[in-house]
């Protein structure tokens, strides 16, 4: 079994490679990652160039390498994680988003039909269908509605990948998971970077009430149920992955602050994101039903497990937290501080 595996320097991705490469046949992956801000050979640590794994280091972008790759490789299937991962970050510019995520995958998708590569897992997420109002929960045939740039690119790579099925056979599985949080995780997104603050006794910005729902998926389960997928998921099918525990994000952050011993006070509530979706919720009843997957990490272990990572891990997370991190920290944060200071101060955050 040979993968052809984009993104994998990332956090999911590079979970999904250690996963494969520690398991007792692992498959030869080839990993396609341009290593943008998020990708990082750090994540990598312990899997060897070798007879199962290779690196290539280019952007999904570029359709000679891309077909020169997969006419070398000849690859079993492509699993494709690659993409622009942040919604803050598409709010602010969403061209690479659009690029990377809408070009790039077209790009993929062409190999794979020019040379026609047996499977494409195409890796997609929850925020296609947008937010949703208690009590419904989105099942596969729910109409996609996205509210932010990223999610609308993913919705539209998510569309394509399926017209490529439709249209060309290619055989196309598609997965939409919920929000992940584990090891390795770049702390722009909400469980890293309330961790990291917390650790380092940096302010907690909540946006708007912090009464948003998230399904919270430890990246291990996530990583699981790709290879489930890889292995029985039906051509031209979508498999929605969640990892059956929705909680406000208020919440979280209150279990972050007991957790790490951090002081409560540093909670601070900021300026809303624009567009902000109040509530995910999806039903993984198709997953469960045809591979007999599950998620085995109860939120509380998996967070445990991933505070304990990032004590452990203090110079990975200085080393991220250095140099372009800042300036897209200043500028996603800094105006959201300033206006509260305008309005009397950030206010502390009132007991539950
Ligand atoms: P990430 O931002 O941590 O990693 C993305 C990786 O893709 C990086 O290694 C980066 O270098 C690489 N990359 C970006 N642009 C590229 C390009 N043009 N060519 C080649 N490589 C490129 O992302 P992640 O959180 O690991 O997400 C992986 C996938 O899972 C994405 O498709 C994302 O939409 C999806 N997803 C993520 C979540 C989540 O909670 N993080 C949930 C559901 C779905
Ligand atoms: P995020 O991790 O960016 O994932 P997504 O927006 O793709 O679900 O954010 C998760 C939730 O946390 C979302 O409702 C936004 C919120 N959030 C904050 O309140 N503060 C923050 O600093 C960040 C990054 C996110």
């Amino acid at each position: 079994m040979k993968l052809l595996v984009t993104g994998g320097a990332g956090f999911i991705g590079s979970a999904f490679v250690r996963l494969l490469v520690g398991s007792p046949d692992p498959p030869r992956i080839v990993n396609l990652d341009k290593l943008t801000y998020a990708g990082n050979l750090e994540n990598l640590q312990g899997v060897a160039e070798g007879a199962h794994y290779r690196f290539v280091h280019g952007d999904i972008c570029d359709a000679a390498l891309v077909d020169a790759l997969v006419t070398d490789e000849k690859p079993d299937a492509i699993v494709h994680f690659a993409a622009e991962s942040h919604v803050d970050r598409s709010i602010f510019s969403p061209s690479p988003a659009f690029e990377t995520n809408l070009r790039g995958t077209f790009t993929l998708l062409e190999a794979a039909r020019a040379h026609q590569v047996p499977r494409f897992v195409h890796i997609s997420t929850d925020e296609v269908y947008g937010s949703l109002e208690p009590p419904l929960e989105a099942d596969e045939t729910f109409p996609l509605n996205p509210s932010s740039p990223y999610s609308a690119s993913k919705a539209g790579s998510d569309l394509l990948a399926r017209s490529y099925f439709t249209t060309y056979r290619v055989p196309v599985v598609i997965t939409r998971a919920s929000n992940n949080y584990g090891p390795c995780q770049f702390p722009e997104k909400l469980l890293p970077l309330m961790i990291s603050n917390a650790l380092e006794g940096q302010p907690l910005p909540v946006y708007g009430d912090g009464q948003q729902v998230r399904d919270w998926l430890y990246v291990e389960d996530h990583c699981r149920a790709i290879r489930a997928v890889l292995g029985k998921g039906r051509e031209g099918e979508i498999y929605n992955i969640g990892g059956s525990r929705s909680l406000p994000n208020l919440e979280v952050v209150q279990k972050i602050v007991a957790a790490t011993g951090a002081a409560e006070s540093l909670i601070r509530y900021v300026e809303d994101r624009p567009g902000h979706d109040r509530r995910y919720a999806l039903s993984s009843a198709k997953i469960m039903r045809e591979t007999g997957w599950t998620p085995l990490t109860s939120f509380e272990d998996g967070l445990a497990r991933t505070i304990d990572w990032y004590r452990r891990n203090a110079v990975w997370v200085e080393r991220v937290k250095s140099g372009e991190y800042r300036s897209y920290y200043a500028r996603n944060y800094d105006n959201r501080e300033s206006e509260l200071r305008g309005t009397g101060g950030a206010r502390r955050v009132p007991k539950p």
